[in-house]
């Protein structure tokens, strides 16, 4: 059964074909597209909240003549202790597809593994595979132009990624830099460091350790082709968010900051953002930043996703 749990779930030539398809998606949004989901309903279980993710997933199901079902994950029996296998193998026997948010990755594992049904990561406290895509994505549509080679565009460009750099977002970035040939400095405190799990993964995944860690933001940020940031204080650290703050002020994206990166460097974040916190306003009102384009191509990119997974018989 294929799932896409991690952004290496696709090889390299399958990944260029989904960008490919995305942006045929995003060129043609209307009625005459294709309908690969036609007559398949997909559930999503979510035990996380969800602007982005849940709305784009229903909304692309639904473009590719899908029906999409949203289940709160404290709304099932799966929130009052029934097993995540016996979950998935119940909901295997009426959908065709599952796209899941949830806090251990281990438990997106079990599911898949439990699994009859492909299961999309909508994200976990490890990774967050939809967002990376999309983003790559959206970085290369900019680099590439209208007709260039998307994934050719990525390749040599440097990421500067700002702030907690040991949590879902950091991390997708650590493969998706690898997988892509991308440059990436993570900068942060150190105590927030990349940590073993995620070098781990490269190294199972056969892909290189290419990633640098500096406590020195502008250091990070020097010849930054990209400078990206996420919320300090992530889904289930809210209990953390003041020590957070304190900690990690010396990353924020600033104005100043961002001048320091390459003079046509995008901006980019993942949202919901705090203005004021790791970025400034006037940073994500810069024209450099590509916030909204991120939050739209997670549509075309999942589209693609779904579509590539959907070529399975039984999703
Ligand atoms: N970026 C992202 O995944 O946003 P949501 O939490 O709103 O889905
Ligand atoms: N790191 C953030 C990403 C939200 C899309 C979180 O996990 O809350």
């Amino acid at each position: 059964m294929r799932h896409f749990l991690k952004e290496t779930d696709f090889a390299p030539h399958e990944i260029g074909a989904v960008f490919a398809r995305a942006r045929e998606f995003k060129r043609g949004r209307g009625g005459r597209a294709p309908k690969p989901l036609a007559g398949k309903t997909w559930a999503l279980i979510f035990g996380k909240s969800s602007t982005r993710t849940r709305v784009s997933f229903e909304v692309g199901i639904h473009e590719l003549g899908g029906h999409p079902i949203f289940l709160n994950q404290g709304d099932i029996q799966l929130g009052r202790g029934e097993s995540i296998e016996d979950t998935a193998r119940v909901l295997s026997r009426y959908v065709h597809g599952l796209v899941v948010r949830t806090f251990a990755h281990r438990d997106i594992e079990r599911l898949a593994a439990a699994a009859g049904v492909p299961v999309i990561n909508g994200l976990t406290d490890f990774l967050h595979p939809c967002q990376i895509y999309a983003d790559a994505f959206t970085a290369a549509e900019r680099w590439a132009g209208p007709k260039g080679d998307l994934l050719a565009s990525l390749r040599g460009r440097k990421i500067a990624f700002l702030g907690d750099t040991s949590f879902n977002i950091a991390n997708s970035w650590i493969v998706g830099a690898s997988l892509f040939g991308m440059r990436l400095s993570l900068s942060g405190p150190p105590a927030h460091a990349p940590g073993r799990e995620i070098t781990a993964l490269l190294r199972a995944e056969k892909l290189p350790v290419n990633f640098e860690f500096t406590p020195d933001p502008f250091e990070a940020v020097a010849g930054a082709d990209l400078v990206y940031t996420d919320v300090w204080a992530s889904m289930g650290h809210e209990e953390q968010a003041a020590a957070r703050r304190a900690r990690m002020k010396p990353y924020a994206v600033t104005a100043k900051l961002f001048a320091a990166a390459k003079k046509d460097a995008l901006f980019m974040h993942c949202l919901p953002a705090h203005p004021g916190e790791e970025v400034e306003q006037a940073v994500l009102d810069n024209p450099r930043s590509v916030i909204f384009d991120e939050a739209e191509n997670r549509l075309h990119v999942q589209k693609a996703i779904l579509a590539a997974l959907a070529k399975n018989p039984k999703a």
